[in-house]
């Protein structure tokens, strides 16, 4: 029977050095110490020794039990630790790896331009407007002196949205001119850009959704000398000291007098070159003096009060800053041509 333990004993040991897993590990505490295991079978055979027998090899059994009992523990604690490396290991992190680069995206150029033109104007006093692009056509063009039979009223130039001409998408920012006017205190300086719609075809030049910067000023005693001050102002921010610029009578109905605003080609100085069509000048905006008759529309007294009103095309202004010579480059949102701005 002292060779049984013996040999339980050693098997025992020998086996436990051999587990790799905590399965394992429980089928041999199953195997030797469990209720039908080799120790519990050897131990079932004590009935059949002596009474000096028993006790001696009860205590050599216990020995074993004791033995294996410590095994097993120490065993199972050397799993442990192993266990936890392997997942350490399978989990670290190598910090020499490039990271993925993360894409930021920047302002489109044309807002970029943007920016830069409601910084001056909020240098100047004004307060920039935001507001609706779908329009009553009472505030696109009747409010603003344009009648009845104007072309600009057609419907193949304009998009309606009912079939009486009432509602529309508005082909000019000067809508906001009227809106301005009737909600807002006097003196009124804003700017308010924003997208305007005309049935154009889509061309280098043409785009049926556009935008336009509008700015107004009224007080007393607001003359035409105030609006080439303000522009004038405008454009050395904009283009550098020393830009000329030159003013043209037109026409406009809700300005009188009207105009339109060049400034002389930044590459040739006048001289006629490829980036102004051999011109001298590039025509940037319309503008003029508000008409009484839209002032009075509004409630507002224009024997007492003035004002200057100006328009311009956001798109061409970018395409003159970044030389860009197509208007769909613009809108196209390729972000290789993007990036290079
Ligand atoms: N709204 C005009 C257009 O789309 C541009 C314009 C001209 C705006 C004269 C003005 C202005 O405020 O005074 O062609």
């Amino acid at each position: 029977m002292k060779e049984q333990l013996e040999k339980i004993r050693l098997d025992a040991m020998e086996a436990l050095d051999a587990v790799k897993t905590s399965d394992e590990l429980e089928a041999l505490r199953v195997r030797f110490l469990g209720k039908k295991g080799e120790l519990t079978a050897v131990l079932k055979m004590m009935g059949k020794l002596s009474a000096e027998e028993r006790p001696i090899m009860g205590q050599a059994a216990n020995n074993v039990r004791a033995a294996i009992e410590e095994k097993l523990e120490q065993t199972k604690t050397a799993l442990k630790e192993k266990m936890l490396e392997a997942k350490l290991a399978s989990e670290s992190v190598d910090v020499t790896i490039p990271g993925t680069q993360l894409k930021i995206g920047k302002k489109h150029p044309m807002y970029q331009v943007l920016d830069q033109i409601k910084d001056i104007f909020i240098g100047m006093g004004f307060e920039i407007l935001e507001d609706r692009e779908v329009e009553l056509a009472e505030y696109n063009f009747t409010k603003l002196n344009v009648e009845e039979g104007h072309p600009a009223r057609e419907w193949s130039d304009t998009f309606y949205f009912t079939e009486d001409s009432s509602i529309l998408l508005r082909t000019q920012t000067s809508p906001m001119q009227i809106h301005a006017m009737e909600t807002k205190q006097l003196p009124i300086r804003i700017l308010a850009p924003g997208r305007v719609y005309r049935k154009d075809e889509v061309d280098a030049t043409h785009s049926p959704m556009f935008h336009q910067i509008e700015g107004m000023a009224i007080d007393k005693n607001i003359t035409m000398a105030d609006l080439k001050g303000t522009l004038n102002e405008v454009v050395q921010q904009l283009y550098g000291e020393g830009t000329v610029t030159r003013f043209r009578p037109h026409h406009f109905p809700f300005t009188e007098p009207s105009c339109e605003m060049d400034i002389q080609c930044h590459k040739c100085h006048g001289k006629g070159c490829p980036t102004c069509k051999g011109e001298g000048w590039i025509e940037v905006l319309g503008a003029g003096m508000i008409h009484p008759k839209v002032l009075e529309g509004c409630g507002i007294d224009s024997t007492v009060y003035s004002g200057w009103a100006f328009g311009m095309g956001l798109e061409r202004l970018a395409l003159g800053h970044f030389k860009i010579s197509d208007l769909r480059l613009i809108f196209e949102n390729d972000v290789r041509f993007l990036e290079q701005f």
